[in-house]
């Protein structure tokens, strides 16, 4: 099982994400020739183009200097084949369908003590309903790196925590508390209208389907008039599936729900 591998000697990472940046960062000038791949003196120049239909196999002995923006169907790096990305002014955008590294084959944006400086971009294209056969583990759109591939990507340093510069009042937010609350005037069905831009909750309302069957009524009705275009979150609290009628589940699976049309008394809580 391929899976297995990532437990020990392999290291599997997969992007869902269609691109990613690593920006310029003014702060971090000093760095040492030697520790920065793009100074590797085996590195030959490599400016592929745009052409789609282009399938790239970075294998034994070709070790290979990005320098320009590229198109091409996809990437394979293995068998001790290297591709760096070189680090310039001008902004690079790698586009390809997907990248495998494994085998030995490397893929390096700078290093942990030369970050990269410039602006490299990877968009990874394509559509689901184009005719591409999906890799068994990693699927359609991915940067894959399996058994014996290595992936050094290192930019700007990003501030993984922050300080809360307000105090948090144990009555929460408008919409209710911080905190989960189970009790009857929490039951039921909770749905938030979130407005996709800005992020801000525009409508919150709960309906108590385990009370009534009005309340699968109402919600079917307010599922039925959120325009299109917005955010629905909806979770369940503590019960919501006695009163619950085809009519609001099936507003729910129509929206894309998967759970809610089984939803039953604890059983499982939806996920959507
Ligand atoms: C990096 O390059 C991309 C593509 O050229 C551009 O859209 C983006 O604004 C650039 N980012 C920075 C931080 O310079
Ligand atoms: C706290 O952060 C927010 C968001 O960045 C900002 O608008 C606000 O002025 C900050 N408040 C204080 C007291 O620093």
């Amino acid at each position: 099982m391929r899976a297995a591998h990532s437990l020990d000697v392999s290291f599997k990472v997969m992007l869902t994400v269609g691109w990613f940046v690593l920006a310029r960062f003014p702060g971090a000038a000093s760095t040492v020739a030697a520790e920065c791949p793009d100074q590797w003196p085996e590195l030959q120049p490599w400016n592929p183009g745009h052409d789609p239909d282009y399938y790239v196999h970075i294998g034994q002995g070709r070790t290979l200097l990005l320098i320009s923006s590229a198109t091409v169907h996809s990437i394979r790096i293995s068998e001790g084949g290297k591709l760096v990305i070189k680090d310039q002014d001008e902004a690079i955008v790698l586009r390809t369908r997907h990248i495998l590294i494994d085998n030995g084959g490397e893929l390096h944006a700078g290093s942990a003590l030369c970050p990269f400086q410039g602006n490299f971009s990877i968009i990874l294209y394509g559509r689901a309903d184009e005719d591409v056969q999906p890799d068994p583990y990693f699927g359609l759109k991915y940067i894959g790196v399996d058994r014996g591939g290595t992936l050094e990507l290192h930019g700007q340093k990003k501030l993984s925590w922050t300080f809360l510069n307000k105090t948090l009042h144990p009555g929460g937010m408008e919409e209710g508390g911080y905190f989960f609350e189970r009790s009857w005037g929490h039951r039921g069905v909770i749905v938030h209208v979130i407005d996709p831009k800005s992020g801000t909750v525009i409508h919150s309302d709960r309906f108590d389907t385990y009370r009534s069957k009005k309340e699968s009524e109402r919600l079917a009705q307010h599922l039925n008039t959120v325009p299109d275009g917005r955010i629905l979150s909806v979770a369940v609290n503590d019960e919501g599936s006695r009163n619950l009628d085809d009519v609001a589940r099936k507003a729910m699976t129509k929206l894309g729900s998967k759970h809610f049309l089984h939803l039953g008394f604890r059983r499982h809580h939806p996920q959507w």
